[in-house]
């Protein structure tokens, strides 16, 4: 084969995507270790069946006719065709069904409840075993956004529901994908083994926005962890700003919550604790000032199909303000 370097340039673009925050292969969690040793063993099947069949094609039409008896192609038949696979097919299901008693483990860490919504994700730690009956959704617990910690080492939990449409959730580095379903919780357990920062996804088309429906997780030690959940618990930390007065007064508050003041609104993300963040707008943005007044004034050129109206008839002043106070929001 002759390399074209098109060809190359695409293999290459492939490789380097191997080892990121957002591979399969980067080994951070004990779920996605055992789908990354499943992968290679059925490429490893797959390719032995492959020169296996190819082999013999070229074997078969480079034969000359009569050259066999009707015994050896019977016996072609009989070995190639029905023993081999099923060998090797039978190895790959063996070490497969070897791995689900692990996945099966129970928890042993603390259990989180999370909730894809048009486009974007409600969490909330600390969640009670079963969750809020009413919507079959996990509504109860310390509640934040688009950002999930999970502490090294231990197998935690994951309650995963949906008000609105089905979207999946998905942390490759971590686990394989689970969906959200509306009216059913699904429960996946995950156990990190790599402190650090990774990527997830909605991984199930949902709408306009589903590409930008994208998380953080952070892999942190159980100390950390506790240290942040608690800091997630407490009351927003600035409560007297300009920016809060705009925020309340442009009725920002129907949609969101920031505790420790009087918006309370249900609709999107809690803010209480939004600059702790790594992202703005479920992962599309760098959570700074800057971009804060820029998803605020122009929210849906941001973020095509995001639900949140822009705010761009507001004076650039309000927008500012808000943005400072929200960006102060630890
Ligand atoms: Cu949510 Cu795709």
């Amino acid at each position: 084969f002759k390399a074209s370097p098109p060809l190359l340039l695409a293999t290459l673009v492939l490789i380097s995507g191997c080892r990121g925050p957002q591979s399969t292969f980067a080994d951070a969690g004990l779920e996605a270790s055992s789908v990354a040793a499943l992968f290679w063993w059925m490429l490893g099947g797959a390719v032995l069946i492959w020169f296996f069949v190819i082999g013999l094609s070229v074997y078969a039409t480079k034969a000359h006719p009569g050259a066999h008896s009707d015994k050896t192609g019977l016996r072609l038949i009989i070995w190639g065709g029905c023993v081999f696979p099923t060998v090797v097919l039978t190895i790959l299901l063996v070490f497969g069904l070897q791995m689900m008693p692990d996945f099966r483990a129970p928890a042993n860490g603390p259990r989180i409840a999370i909730s894809g919504e048009r486009f974007w994700w409600r969490v909330f730690y600390d969640s009670p075993a079963e969750p809020g009956v009413a919507r079959s959704l996990p509504h109860e617990g310390i509640e934040s956004a688009n950002e999930i910690w999970l502490p090294v080492g231990r197998r935690t939990e994951l309650l995963l529901g949906s008000p609105d449409v089905i979207h999946s959730f998905w942390v490759p580095a971590i686990a394989g994908k689970t969906d959200t379903i509306p009216g059913r919780i699904n429960r996946l357990v995950v156990e990190p083994t790599r402190e650090g920062l990774y990527n997830g996804v909605c991984a199930e088309f949902c709408g306009t926005a589903h590409a930008q429906m994208a998380f953080r997780v952070r892999v942190v030690s159980q100390e950390d962890y506790e240290t942040y959940v608690a800091a997630q618990g407490q009351p927003a930390a600035v409560l007297d700003h300009p920016g809060l007065d705009a925020f309340l007064a442009n009725g920002c508050g129907a949609c969101h919550t920031v505790r420790g003041t009087e918006a309370d609104g249900r609709v999107g993300p809690d803010l209480t604790h939004v600059a702790s963040r790594e992202t703005i707008g479920a992962g599309i943005l760098a959570m700074n000032e800057a971009n804060l007044a820029r998803f605020i004034s122009s929210t849906e050129h941001v973020k095509p199909g995001v639900q949140m109206p822009s705010f761009g008839v507001l004076p650039d002043e309000e927008i500012a303000a808000i943005a400072a106070w929200l960006g102060s929001l630890q």
